[in-house]
């Protein structure tokens, strides 16, 4: 069988890190791209490359056989700038599946984000749940996705879609306020921890490791033209979250209970029938394990 040729863009950042990592030692040929500087040391083949530098994107995807999006500007920096956010997630998108079209790529691979469906008004939730995006990096995913649909009736180009819920595990920073690195700090610092109501509302938490994998089975199966949700379909309370990390950390946690919010999200865990008929298999990883594996990593890394 031919050896495909896989473009991997925010391949510096936390999901591409694993991403790389997987597809590497399963011996596939990756083109890793970023805007940062070279994480690989030269290992492998790196192109740093800005996504808004449309010339430079299409000379990257250049001999691509599949595409893997994962290039993004996060939540935080929509809140303050979002017209920044949108040129990297809207228009750097486009600058991809543009070279992706020209270059007749197989299929593009697009990271989206469970946060497009904004007011969650069943669980778990499908595919088909109404998008209502609270946030313009939502927004701008949402857009994405929609160009990625329309860009394949258009133009006949491939793709797949996965919305993630909340991702966690190695390589992801405590810089980058998420919430598990940003647990793991207060636990190590004795911090207290705010919780808003009573902690019972749920949300889908998903190992890292276990969305590498597949990415490496979309890559190689022939399955397309979809959204489908990165989610475990089996969601862990905040207050299970806090007592399960400290367990593993051996510390005790210091919880201060304070009212709900205004517009708080009850439960949001992905329904992931969608997930297990295309690949027959969910995500496996249990928390436990995630999250020791999780410290583990940030013991070794954290600055
Ligand atoms: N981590 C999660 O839980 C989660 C949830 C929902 C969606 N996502 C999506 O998954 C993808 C990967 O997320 P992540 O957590 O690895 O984020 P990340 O911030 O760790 O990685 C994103 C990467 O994109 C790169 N980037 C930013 N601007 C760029 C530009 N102009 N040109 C080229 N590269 C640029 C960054 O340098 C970074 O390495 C993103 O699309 C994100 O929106 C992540």
């Amino acid at each position: 069988m031919k050896l495909l040729t896989i473009v991997v863009f925010g391949a510096a950042g936390f999901v591409g890190r694993n991403v790389v990592e997987k597809l590497v030692k399963e011996g596939e040929r990756v083109v890793a791209s970023d805007i940062a500087e070279d994480p690989f040391k030269g290992k492998i083949t790196y192109q740093k490359a800005d996504v808004l530098d449309r010339e430079r994107i299409f000379d990257v995807v250049k001999g691509g056989d599949v595409v893997v999006d994962l290039a993004a500007s996060p939540l935080v920096s929509s809140l303050e700038d979002a017209v920044g956010n949108m040129k990297v997630n809207i228009e750097g998108t486009l600058n991809i599946l543009d070279a992706a079209r020209k270059w007749k790529v197989n299929k593009v691979i697009y990271s989206s984000a469970s946060s497009v469906v904004g007011n969650v008004k069943y669980n778990p939730v499908d595919e088909e749940h109404p998008c209502y995006p609270k946030t313009a990096y939502a927004v701008a995913k949402k857009a994405c996705e929609d160009y990625i649909r329309v860009y394949n009736e258009t133009f006949g180009l491939n793709y797949l879609i996965f919305r993630f819920f909340n991702i966690y595990g190695p390589w992801q920073s405590t810089k980058s306020g998420a919430l598990i690195p940003n647990f793991y700090q207060r636990l190590r610092q004795n911090q207290e921890f705010q919780v808003f109501g009573d902690g019972s509302n749920t949300r889908d938490f998903t190992y890292v490791g276990d969305v590498a994998d597949f990415y490496y089975s979309a890559i190689k199966q022939d399955v397309k033209n979809l959204v489908v949700n990165m989610g475990t379909g089996q969601g862990a309370s905040i207050i299970e979250l806090i007592k399960l990390a400290s367990k593993t950390l051996g510390v005790e946690p210091r919880i201060a209970y304070k009212p709900s919010r205004p517009g708080e999200i009850g439960n949001f865990e992905a329904d992931t029938r969608r997930l297990v008929k295309l690949f027959g298999k969910k995500p496996s990883t249990s928390l436990e394990d995630g999250l020791k594996r999780t410290f583990s990593w940030l013991e070794a890394n954290a600055s």
